[in-house]
This record gives C-alpha cells, structure tokens and sequence, in this order.
C-alpha cells in the first residue's frame, strides 16, 4: 500500500512540476515576445522624448518702492516639442515656477494638450505678480540689478509628456525646462538666457 502512495505523489508531484514548467515557458515566451515588439516599435519609430523650449521672454513692468515692495510682469513665450515624425506627443501636469531672488512670484499652467507629429505648439504667458515684500538682502540685490540695469529672474518646472503610437501609448516621460533669465531695465528685453531643457 505504502508504495503505491508514493507512486502516486511522485506522479502529481511530477504533474505540478510539469504544469508549472509549461506555465512558466509561456510566461518566458510571452515576456520575450512583448520585449521584441517593443523593440521593433522603437527601431522603426525611434521615438523621441518630447521636450520644452524656452522662447521669448520680455519684462513689461518693474515696480519696486523703497519700502521693498516688487511687482512685475513678464510675457514668456515656452515651446512644447515634439521632434517625432511618426508620433504624436501628450503634454500634461506642466508646472513652471518663476522666480525672483529666490521668491516664488508665479505659477504657470497648462491645460492637457497634445503637439501634432513633427510640430511645436506655443505656450503664451501674460506673467503678473503680485505685490512680493522683499526682505533686506533681496531689497540690496535689486538695488545692485538696477544699478546694473541688469533683473535677473528664474524660470524652473517640467511636464509630463507620452508618444502615442495609434492606441498604444508610452509610459509617461519628464520634461524639464530651468532657464536663468538677465533682462534689461528699462526696455525689458532679454539680456542673457541660459536655458536647460530635457528629460
Ligand atoms: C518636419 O518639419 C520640418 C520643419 O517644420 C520640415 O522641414 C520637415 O520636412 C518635416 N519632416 C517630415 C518628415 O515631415
Ligand atoms: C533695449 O536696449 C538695449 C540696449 O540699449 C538694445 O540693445 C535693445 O535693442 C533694446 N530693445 C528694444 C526692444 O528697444
């Protein structure tokens, strides 16, 4: 009796490992197969990240009193691009920040919207300020900007982006944008920009 016993969980024993073997052979072909369409998909389309890009920028206004209150208003000009050929790209959850001296002075958003394949689609800012209370350094750096005729300020965010391939789309991707920006006062326009833009 105690033979046949273990014959027969020799046998099921034999039959799980069978069965598991087969499971896990066709999750390993399975795995490999998706890998070489992801593959093919990105030798033949050789997508691109989509990216920001820094346009125009102009300061329209500069008021600052000597109790140490700045308020200003920008227009910037940011590009979203998408250099694919074959894709189309989605922007989401942008978020630029703009800054003065170290001082958040404004948020800039954007709706999601989608660049067509090869194209760029610009982002037009109207940038107002509220009144900002600098603080005694701050006040003694725009007091030296001025001197120099010279305003810095410093524009840093990202975006979400996806290729979208028909009905497949990629996985999501960052792009960032951080621009150092020098204008000239009193015409406003741009000095200097030193932009990074990238993933
Ligand atoms: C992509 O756009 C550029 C300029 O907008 C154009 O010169 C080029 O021919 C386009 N390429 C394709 C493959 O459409
Ligand atoms: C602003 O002033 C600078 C320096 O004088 C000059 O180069 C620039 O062309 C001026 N910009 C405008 C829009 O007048």
């Amino acid at each position: 009796m105690p033979h046949r016993s273990y014959a027969e969980r020799a046998r099921r024993t034999s039959c799980f490992i069978w069965t598991a073997a087969i499971f896990c052979a066709t999750l390993a072909t399975a795995v490999i197969l998706a890998g070489l369409v992801v593959l093919i998909i990105y030798f033949i389309y050789q997508p691109k990240s989509p990216y920001l890009k820094m346009g125009d920028a102009k300061l329209l206004r500069l008021d600052y009193d000597q109790s140490g209150t700045l308020s200003t208003q920008l227009q910037i000009t940011i590009f979203a691009v998408n250099d694919n050929i074959k894709t189309n790209a989605a922007f989401y959850n942008l978020r630029l920040h703009l800054l003065f001296q170290n001082v958040e002075i404004a948020e800039l958003q954007a709706a999601p919207f989608v660049v067509p394949k090869n194209n760029s689609i610009p982002l037009g800012y109207d940038v107002q300020s509220t009144p900002i209370p600098l603080d005694s350094g701050s006040m003694s750096a725009v007091d030296s900007a001025l001197k120099n005729r010279e305003i810095p300020f410093f524009l840093t965010g990202k975006a979400r982006t996806r290729w979208r391939l028909g009905s497949l789309y990629s996985v999501g991707l960052w792009a960032h944008l951080s621009c150092q920006m020098k204008f000239f006062w009193p015409n406003g326009s741009t000095v200097s920009m030193e932009c990074n833009s990238g993933g």
